[in-house]
């Protein structure tokens, strides 16, 4: 597998416009909201989880862990107002999956994000698979009493980081999954039914995503060897780099750019501005890399600064 940016993105393109009836399923996760200002989860330095750490969290990930949960919700609705859907607009990225959904060219997008920019970005509900689930749905953990989105989301605002059940007082979560809870059906369902429909004209598209959490990380392993997988990420992860395939393509890049230059190589581009424009996107034309980082940065800050008010140095 090579790491050549431009023979990668030349090497997709070709195989969309070789052949007809080629279709992309994409794998996401957080590298693809970075520029939008939404921290990812491990990258060192300014992923989520080594922030959180510092703030003895018995374990960074306990922020989405349901039992930690239960007994310190704080930490988690403090993330969730940070995240909450409508706070940010889609990336380039994002918008360019929705591109591919209007020339008819994609077959589905799983993402692990909760921050609903795939919806922003108007993919079809149809073609779209939320493996970590969302903020659409809610319920009480007790009673399971089900709470609208809007219901949580005041909740949440006013409750002084509580969001509490009116029945039982018991704690109202947002369907998004959490370590010990399984994934929606839908995910399961979907890929198995995917899986079997990928063929020598499919590409599986990997983005933005370390592949560390299972069993989405999984998903590339089990492509069909006649199907091409492309990875596009800041590094080599999972199974691209313990089991890589001669016919693997990497693309070693920020997910933005390589939106930008595939959508150039398929004459997409004019597509892709209008959509820019329509969503009112500034996250990735007019600022640099490190502009992004920036406010990677400051956002983290924020978050953490917020937790830290919450006494969370205190707990364990
Ligand atoms: P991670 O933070 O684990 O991985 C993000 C990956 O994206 C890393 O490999 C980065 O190098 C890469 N990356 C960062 N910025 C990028 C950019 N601009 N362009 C391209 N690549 C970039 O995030 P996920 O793999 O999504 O669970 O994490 C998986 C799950 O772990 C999440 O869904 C979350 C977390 O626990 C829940 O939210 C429930
Ligand atoms: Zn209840």
């Amino acid at each position: 597998m090579k790491d050549n940016k431009d023979t990668a993105i030349k090497k997709i393109a070709k195989l969309i416009s070789d052949k007809p009836n080629s279709k992309v399923v994409f794998l996401v996760g957080a590298g693809i909201s970075t520029s939008c200002g939404i921290p990812d989860f491990r990258s060192p330095g300014t992923g989520l989880y080594d922030n959180l750490a510092k703030l003895n969290l018995p374990f960074a990930e306990a922020v989405f862990d349901i039992e930690y949960f239960e007994q310190n919700p704080k930490p988690f609705y403090t993330l969730a107002k940070e995240l909450y859907p409508g706070n940010y607009t889609p990336s380039k990225f994002h918008q360019l999956m929705r591109v591919f959904q209007d020339k008819g060219k994609l077959h589905r997008v799983f993402t692990q994000n909760i921050d609903t920019l795939e919806r922003a970005a108007g993919i079809h509900p149809d073609l779209l698979v939320e493996a970590h689930g969302s903020f659409a749905h809610n319920h009480c953990i007790s009673c399971k009493k089900e709470y609208p989105q809007n219901v949580f989301k005041d909740k949440m605002l006013v409750g002084k980081d509580f969001a509490n059940c009116e029945e039982c007082k018991g704690l109202i979560k947002p369907q998004i999954v959490f370590f010990g809870e399984n994934l929606p059906r839908k995910f399961f369902s979907t890929w198995d039914k995917d899986v079997t429909e990928l063929d020598d004209e499919s590409i599986v598209v990997v983005a933005g995503t370390s592949l560390a959490v299972y069993p989405f990380a999984s998903l590339p392993e089990e492509v069909p060897t006649t199907t091409t997988r492309a990875l596009i990420n800041l590094e080599r992860v999972g199974d691209f780099k313990t089991t890589p395939r001669n016919s693997d393509v990497f693309y070693k890049g920020s997910a933005d750019a390589a939106a930008t230059e595939l959508a150039k190589e398929l004459g997409w581009l004019g597509e892709l501005e209008f959509l820019s424009g329509l969503l009112d996107n500034d996250n990735s034309s007019s600022k640099t890399v490190d502009e992004g980082h920036e406010d990677e940065a400051a956002k983290v800050d924020s978050i953490t600064k917020d937790l830290e008010k919450l006494g969370l140095k205190e707990n364990k």
